[in-house]
């Protein structure tokens, strides 16, 4: 019996000081697909997230049940249900930051790109909508293909008179989140103190871990280089192949997209020093998009940093992913401009 108090006694304590509210600003978060395979566990993951005080969910069906299912946690924020596009705007209106994993996702033996017709459209109506009901929010994109909806985002506030290339963020963290747990496990290190950018952009062999920059350091042979590269890069694919017909990553996914989110709040409320890597309007190669480290600040992108020393491998990996890169964004804009 007394461990069963003390238990309870630390635990509402930890609940305590992680959810306190004082001295946190209000901060909305609206999720967009909120009803699927990563909007409802990255719901969850966002409600768990003290820095949120406005929790939007939106979704075209489903949203009600959702909703009020999040909302009987007990924490800090609000939680709201939203469904059907008559309803977007409310969703939508005082959003902080807007996340997006509205779309189909892949079967076995699709592409990213395969998903290109119905996703360019979803994410096309969506920001419109941003443009119209919260132009300042920060978009978190993580439908896909996110090489061409990021550039279709771009293309839509631009029009809208909306853009600020500082806001718009490509959701590449699955792709490091891959990264540092394969490394870990072949370099055999401590999992959380691993870090490893991963650069280009969010599919196949656009996907450029750079474990030449891993820390901790690992003596790891060019053969286990290339086939951690590799893995990285058919994480999704290894996803997609297990779940055999229903659906591709989620679970790991809405982590992602929960740490992401929450760089994104933490920039906007000032913590120093947060970065993680995203695909976002860049000048770090001639490509007008492509994902490196980003230091986030108040206004979104405080800083986009370069790629630092690349090993040969590394080298040939960047030069071979551009030609492929710079074709998804161009169709991502022609498709906008359409
Ligand atoms: P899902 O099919 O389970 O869920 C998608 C949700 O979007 C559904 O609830 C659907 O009703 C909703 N939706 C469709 N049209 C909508 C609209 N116009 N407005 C609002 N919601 C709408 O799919 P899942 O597995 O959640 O994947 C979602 C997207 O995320 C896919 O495009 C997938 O490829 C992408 N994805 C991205 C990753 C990344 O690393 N960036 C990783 C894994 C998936």
């Amino acid at each position: 019996a007394i461990k069963t108090l003390n238990n309870s006694a630390s635990c509402s304590h930890l609940l305590r000081r992680g959810y306190g509210s004082e001295a946190v600003p209000d901060r909305k978060v609206a999720v967009l697909g909120a009803a699927g395979g990563i909007g409802q566990p990255l719901a969850l993951l966002m409600k768990l997230n003290p820095l949120v005080s406005s929790l939007a969910l939106y979704d075209i069906a489903n949203t009600p049940g959702v909703a009020a299912d999040v909302s009987h946690i007990n924490t800090r924020s609000e939680v709201k249900g939203y469904v059907g596009e008559e309803e977007l705007g409310k969703a939508l209106e005082g959003s902080d930051v807007v996340i997006i994993p509205a779309g189909v996702p892949r079967k076995p033996g699709m592409t990213r790109d395969d998903l290109f017709n119905i996703n360019a459209g979803i994410v096309k109506g969506l920001c419109e909508a941003i443009a119209k009901y919260c132009p300042n929010a920060l978009v978190n994109m993580i439908s896909n293909p996110v090489n061409s909806t990021v550039p279709i985002a771009s293309e839509v506030f631009k029009k809208a008179g909306t853009y600020d290339e500082k806001r718009l963020f490509g959701v590449t963290t699955l792709d490091v989140v891959r990264a540092k747990t394969f490394y870990a496990g072949k370099a055999e290190v401590p999992v959380a103190e691993v870090n490893v950018p991963v650069v280009g952009g969010h599919a196949g062999i656009t996907i450029l871990p750079l474990f030449s920059q891993a820390t901790p350091k690992a003596n790891l042979a060019d053969e286990e280089i290339q086939a951690l590269t590799k893995r990285t890069q058919d994480g999704g694919t290894e996803v997609v192949e297990a779940k055999a017909g229903k659906g591709s990553a989620t679970l790991s996914m809405a982590y992602a997209g929960a740490i992401f989110a929450d760089a994104c709040l933490k920039g906007l409320n000032g913590v120093p020093d947060v970065v993680e890597c995203s695909f976002v309007q860049s000048s770090v190669t001639e490509l007008p998009f492509f994902a490196s480290k980003v230091r986030l600040g108040k206004n979104g992108v405080e800083e986009i940093i370069g790629l630092g020393p690349l090993s040969d491998y590394e080298k040939e990996g960047l030069e071979k992913l551009k030609p492929e890169l710079l074709a998804s964004i161009e169709k991502g804009i022609k498709f906008a401009n359409n």
